[in-house]
């Protein structure tokens, strides 16, 4: 097998464990205007040497991480394709709580405390990275439009 394929399979896995784990719901305790605020515009966002998230992620290729695509003329998403993101990214790699969720360490640098590989590349060295601590925050359980708690 290679690496990709054990990658693969720990990364099943990993989702399918949480799946089974996470009680019928849990995902209404992440919070959509903290989303719709803080953490799409990091699915938007062009880092140095990487493609924006949205570049790959996006409906209807976008491997199980799947984000609107953003209508013509248009920089950023309307509440109706928010909410779809939201629902989309709540599904199966945001877990409400879970600091292993695949949305915090699949774009995480690997000796940061990320796995080991990510296709679309390692966009945040550092779990000290404003954008991965926004990520964090909200999947730790913070809500609203306000500044992230450190
Ligand atoms: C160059 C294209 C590309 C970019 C840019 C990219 N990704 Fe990915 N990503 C992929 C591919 C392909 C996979 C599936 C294979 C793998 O896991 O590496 C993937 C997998 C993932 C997964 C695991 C769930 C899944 O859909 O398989 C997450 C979570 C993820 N990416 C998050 C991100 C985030 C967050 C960003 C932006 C910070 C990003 N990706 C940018 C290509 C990309």
């Amino acid at each position: 097998m290679s690496n990709i394929a054990i990658y693969l399979a720990l990364l099943l896995g990993l989702l399918g464990q949480a799946g089974s784990g996470a009680p019928a719901g849990k995902s209404s305790s992440l919070d959509y205007d903290y989303f719709k605020t803080k953490v799409q515009p990091i699915f938007l966002a062009k880092r140095t040497g990487h493609a924006r998230c949205i570049s790959c992620h996006v409906v209807p290729t976008g491997a199980v991480f799947q984000l609107q695509r953003l209508s013509p003329g248009e920089t950023t998403w309307n509440d109706e394709e928010s909410r779809k993101n939201f629902e989309a990214v709540t599904k199966l790699i945001a877990l409400p709580g879970n600091p292993k969720s695949p949305l915090l360490i699949h774009p995480l640098a690997e000796d940061a405390g990320g796995d080991f590989f990510h296709n679309g590349g390692k966009h945040f060295n550092s779990q000290n990275d404003p954008e991965w601590k926004t990520l964090k925050a909200w999947i730790m359980g913070q809500t609203g439009s306000t500044q992230a708690r450190n």
